[in-house]
């Protein structure tokens, strides 16, 4: 990244919220600061006043009786109600008398010789309809409340049906990211103990196709050689790709809509009943499952997506979140918290240089997007292939542009601000994750002020702070950790099967407050400037990853003894991968052509385990790593080395072996 540490300390650029007018707003829901203090401070000093107003929005089946339950770390929202997220997302639309609106709205990759891409629009009847069948096909197959449904799918909107299906019956799905490989499908699935896929026979990618089934195929196979059995597969046709049919074990989506009645009541679902898990990345082990409930997180995407993005359901509004439906953002941002508030939601199938660098912008045109959600690693690769694409197309229906995923760097913030927005458009940079549900600390488009860089000021509820070891709130413009120090509707309720790294992850590294991973500062006005992980977790073009998941993939090809992963800038992805390989005995190269060869294997091999998004940037090859005394690598070092930091003037009187260091900086690059 073009932007150092000190120049974003110096950030000192001001852009006030616009008036409504001026973003082409009806109106702003949060309309001043004064507003949002004022109910930030109710939020806090009445967290059950304030949740509790919010929830009656939405529809329940039954009333709770308290609205939290809090015992650190187990929180309890709405406690005794009962609901269903499909029935709020969906059915209530339907029953208000909007069926024939459009839900959503999608878009294929592929170009058709018309020179168009296909596009369908799903009213609330079709959804209705459609994912009503598909929950009937599921209980069909013997799906249960409480049964765990694994989906590996394209974007396409089958996705969200059998999301939404699964949350009608009270199945808890769990989405794999359709980049992610066949080892990264077994082992969900086998901690899950998940006896139900639904997947697509291929997915287009870049014009490409990504075979889908042929790896839950595989995925399944090594599973029975493990002792489970999966008993179902769905397969949705997407790309007309000829896989080996398993008969009895394998379905097709479409003959099973065909097959079921569309009459499919939803299962009234105890506010604390599972809603989904998602695998993410920590600083040690296998992805762990994150597991979300019903009520607390349906409540809290229903209103961060109303306020962070200002969603007013008659305002001529289309939404778009760029995410895949693979990560918490497109769970909470592309499905759950805005189908409740029926402003139509855009999905799109593919890359966005497919066919060309400017799709993006394109659509945005075509279909009159309003409100626009993606990552800072695509604004850089946006930068990167020049203003001319943007330029070329009408942006003006453009309202509020999003950011999320990792921080965005002030020159990239400026570039989203002044090209794609026209000056005109606030950004909100929402700092959240997985476990968090949903939005933590964000600007509201009508009422902050932004800097570029910063992710500004907590959302209502949110006690966020930067304290020290002890929990100690730290002074101004001093790094510290950052905490929750007060439970959130939509905060995880634990890791699937594992409720020791749930108290150790998160709760105890700053007794009684939700430890975040990440560090950050406030400065003198009180906002929020992410610096990034403090743990071992990499942020890859926004996508967590452990660097000791790369390090395992690595070290289970035969030719490597030990390997040590680190992250370094990268222009582009924000955080590159580094690694660090000791090779076995014997595996050394003879030539420097033999060991691009042996460095492209290992890429491939760490795809394999993992997904494409984990391949290194770099790899060197070294007789040894920096270790201290103890034993214990010296990240720190090859964190300098890899960043190409050239005088190395940490402290390294620690080194076990000197000469290490010598060697590991001639190392050549990859
Ligand atoms: C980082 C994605 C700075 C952060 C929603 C966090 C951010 C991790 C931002 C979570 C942001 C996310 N500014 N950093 N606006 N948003 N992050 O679970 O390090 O995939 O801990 O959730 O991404 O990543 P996750």
């Amino acid at each position: 990244m073009s932007d150092s540490i000190e120049s974003v300390l110096q950030e000192n650029r001001r852009f006030p919220a616009p008036s409504a007018a001026a973003a082409r707003m009806a109106k702003w829901l949060v309309p001043s600061m004064s507003d949002y203090k004022r109910l930030h401070a109710r939020s806090i000093s009445d967290p059950e006043g304030f949740w509790g107003e919010v929830a009656k929005e939405l529809h329940w089946f039954k009333p709770w009786s308290k609205v939290l339950d809090w015992k650190v770390p187990d929180a309890k929202w709405f406690v005794g109600a009962t609901t269903n997220v499909c029935y709020n997302c969906v059915d209530r639309q339907v029953e208000q008398g909007h069926g024939d609106m459009v839900a959503i709205v999608w878009e294929g990759e592929p170009i058709g010789s018309g020179g168009r891409p296909d596009i369908r629009r799903l009213t609330y009847n079709d959804l209705k309809r459609d994912v009503s069948k598909f929950a009937n096909a599921l209980k069909a197959l013997g799906v249960k409340k409480g049964d765990i449904v694994t989906i590996y799918m394209g974007m396409v909107p089958e996705v969200a049906i059998a999301m939404l299906a699964c949350a009608r019956i009270g199945a808890a799905h769990s989405v794999i990211f359709g980049g992610f490989s066949t080892q990264a499908i077994v082992d969900r699935v086998l901690d899950a103990k998940s006896r139900t896929i639904i997947t697509c026979d291929g997915a287009y990618r870049r014009g490409s196709v990504v075979p889908l089934k042929e790896s839950v195929d595989a995925a399944v196979a090594q599973l029975a050689q493990a002792g489970h059995e999966v008993k179902n597969v769905i397969v949705h046709s997407r790309v007309g790709n000829q896989t080996a049919w398993h008969s009895g074990r394998d379905h097709s989506f479409k003959d099973l809509l065909l097959a079921s009645s569309d009459q499919c009541p939803c299962e009234h679902m105890d506010s604390e009943d599972m809603l989904f898990l998602l695998y993410t990345s920590g600083s040690t082990g296998k992805p762990k499952g994150i597991l979300h409930t019903t009520g607390g997180y349906m409540v809290h995407t229903y209103l961060t997506s109303k306020l962070t993005f200002n969603l007013i359901p008659d305002d001529n509004q289309l939404y778009w979140c760029t995410a895949d439906v693979g990560w918490v953002t497109g769970h909470s941002y592309i499905l759950y918290g805005i189908l409740p508030n029926r402003v139509p939601t855009l999905m799109y199938e593919g890359a966005p240089n497919a066919p060309k660098e400017d799709r993006f912008w394109d659509m945005i045109a075509r279909h009159k997007v309003t409100h626009f959600y993606t990552a800072p690693t695509a604004i850089r690769a946006f930068m990167k292939w020049g203003d001319e694409h943007p330029k070329k197309h009408d942006l003006s229906s453009l309202r509020v542009l999003g950011s999320v995923g990792e921080p965005i760097n002030p020159e990239a913030w400026m570039w989203y601000h002044e090209t794609i927005g026209s000056s005109r458009c606030p950004i909100v940079d929402t700092w959240w994750q997985t476990e968090t549900g949903g939005h933590m600390i964000t600007p509201l488009p009508g009422a902050t002020t932004t800097k570029p860089g910063s992710c500004t000021l907590p959302f209502f509820g949110v006690d966020a702070a930067i304290v020290d070891e002890s929990g100690n709130e730290q002074p101004h413009n001093t790094g510290g950790l950052l905490v929750v120090r007060k439970p959130w509707p939509g905060m995880l309720r634990g890791v699937y099967g594992d409720r020791e790294r749930f108290i150790q992850t998160y709760f105890t590294r700053v007794p009684g407050m939700y430890f975040t991973g990440d560090g950050a500062r406030r400065d003198a006005d009180g906002y929020f400037w992410i610096m990034g992980r403090v743990d071992d977790v990499i942020n890859v073009s926004g996508h967590r990853l452990g660097t000791m998941e790369v390090e395992s993939a690595l070290v289970s090809h035969d030719a490597v003894v030990e390997a040590a992963v680190v992250g370094m800038p990268h222009e582009i992805k924000g955080t590159g991968i580094a690694a660090f390989v000791t090779l076995a005995p014997g595996s050394e190269p003879a030539s420097p052509a033999d060991a691009d060869k042996l460095k492209n294997a290992l890429r491939e091999h760490v795809s394999k385990e993992i997904g494409a998004i984990a391949k290194p940037d770099q790899i060197r090859f070294t007789p040894a790593l920096p270790k201290t005394r103890s034993g214990k690598i010296m990240r720190r070092l090859l964190r300098a080395i890899a960043s190409g930091d050239a005088k190395i003037t940490q402290d390294t009187t620690t080194l076990e072996d000197y000469t290490v260091l010598a060697k590991l900086r001639e190392s050549e690059e990859a």
